[in-house]
């Protein structure tokens, strides 16, 4: 009985969905800790593709229990949907399999708006975030004028918050961005229309996870994002705004620090980047365009064509020692077939000085280039492999080197979207 933390090592996008949907066969609770529905998991089951965004991967397994954190924003208006959409698929969700904290943020419309609104007004120096409203309403958060989904149970207090709330978010839009202002009473019916759906889905999450814990539970905790995402640890200010690292599972679910037992990095075979920002490996050419391609590498929320590059190990080591990341799972090393030879970036060469850490000023940043190994590629179709040995050899030195960079082993080798593509190497539960 043991718990594991799945988390990104790079911008997102490793594929978490896939690992945590396959993990949860054993587990027992599975618990989104940071982010909104920024995050888009997908999950491919029975040939049937599954985009989730707030509600965690575990949901598909019968008889698993799948917990929304206090650590996470909600949108409840696009909570609704989500679980509307999967119910109508036949995923059975009650207030039995989903337990959503009553001390998680809610995203309001005013927070989407003003992550509209000021991208708008940034014009070239814009982050190129999902819209979702995730900045503002970690920020209201933090400043202590968020609302909480508790508040959805007591609606007479929740039109006073409204009020409140808006009296600030009113003069940013009519005198900053020159839009009309938000009506507090419509806003408030609209709230107050969510709380029946929604408040038999809230509980204290940190007792579940706590009682769980004391029964020797498998708890597998699903991050969202990635660590070179990570408001403390990324790529500042092109990151998110919550902490995709390891860390945050004790903050954002109420475990104790000392009792995360596992974490498994998630390294995609290559990179991806959808949004502004750095990405030094980043190929702008045809090998580029093939991993996109061959990838499918087009954003699960937003559908936005994802940059692609070569595997950078300068920022995945930084998380490994970050997260203390004891085993990774590589992924879609399938859709590197067919490339001549490929590239792994092993360092960055700063004026003439190699480094192994990814600088927190951007214009230094901008001054490094990567040092890359070069190994030969593969041609074979790898989707059908099931141990190391159906891999070709150059498949093989390509994860050997990766994990001699990185320095930690491999748990699992992903070789396809479905849950059945996989070389499993090692068991946590
Ligand atoms: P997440 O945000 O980390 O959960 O990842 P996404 O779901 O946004 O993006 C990963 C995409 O790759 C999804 O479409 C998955 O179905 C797909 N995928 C996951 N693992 C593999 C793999 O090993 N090979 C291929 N070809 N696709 C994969
Ligand atoms: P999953 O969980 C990839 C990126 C956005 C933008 C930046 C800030 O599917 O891996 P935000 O809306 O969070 O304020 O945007 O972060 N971003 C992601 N990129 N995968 C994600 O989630 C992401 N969530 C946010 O593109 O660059
Ligand atoms: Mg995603």
């Amino acid at each position: 009985m043991t718990n594991v933390a799945i988390v990104g090592t790079q911008w997102g996008d490793e594929g978490k969905g896939k690992v945590v949907d396959l993990l949860s066969e054993n587990a027992d609770l599975i618990v989104r800790f940071q982010g909104g529905n920024n995050a888009g998991h997908t999950l491919v089951v029975d040939g049937q593709s599954y985009a989730l965004h707030s509600v965690p991967s575990g949901i598909l397994r019968p008889g698993k229990i799948s917990v929304v954190a206090s650590g996470v924003v909600v949108d409840p208006e696009e909570l609704i949907l989500e679980i509307k959409a999967l119910t109508q698929r036949g995923v059975r969700i009650t207030p039995e399999n989903l337990k959503i904290s009553e001390k998680a943020h809610m995203i309001l419309p005013y927070h989407r708006l003003l992550d509209a609104l000021r991208e708008g007004a940034k014009g070239g120096l814009k982050i190129g975030t999902t819209g979702r409203g995730i900045g503002p309403a970690y920020e209201d958060k933090a400043a202590r004028t968020g609302l909480r989904l508790v508040d959805l149970r007591n609606p007479a207090a929740l039109a006073g918050k409204i009020k409140l709330a808006l009296r600030e978010k009113n003069c940013l839009f009519e005198h900053l961005y020159g839009q009309k202002p938000l009506n507090a009473d419509d806003l408030t019916k609209r709230a107050v229309s969510w709380s029946a759906f929604l408040t038999p889905f809230l509980t204290d999450t940190y007792l579940t996870i706590q009682d769980a814990q004391g029964r020797n539970r498998n708890i597998l905790f699903e991050g969202a994002q990635g660590v070179q995402l990570d408001v403390d640890h990324g790529t500042y200010p092109y990151v998110t705004s919550s902490n995709p690292t390891a860390g945050a599972v004790a903050v954002g679910t109420g475990l104790a620090p000392k009792d995360l037992q596992n974490v498994m990095g998630l390294v995609k075979a290559y990179t991806s980047r959808v949004g502004e920002g750095p990405f030094l490996t980043e190929l702008s050419d045809d090998i580029g365009q093939k991993i996109r391609d061959t990838g499918l590498e087009y954003g699960t929320t937003t559908g936005r064509p994802r940059r692609c590059g070569w595997l950078d190990t300068v920022p995945v080591r930084a998380a490994v020692k970050l997260c203390g990341i004891d085993r990774v799972a590589v992924m879609k090393l399938d859709v590197l077939r067919g490339l001549d030879e490929l590239k792994i970036g092993t360092k960055y060469l700063l004026d003439g000085r190699e480094i192994d850490w990814v600088p927190a000023d951007l214009d230094i940043l901008a001054r490094c280039r990567p040092v890359y190994k070069t190994v030969p590629g593969f041609a074979e179709d790898i989707r059908g492999a099931k141990k190391l040995e159906d891999l070709p050899r150059a498949a093989r030195v390509y994860l050997d080197l990766l994990e001699e960079l990185l320095g930690v082993p491999a748990a699992l080798i992903s070789v396809g979207p479905d849950r059945e593509a996989t070389i499993v190497l090692h068991q946590y539960f």
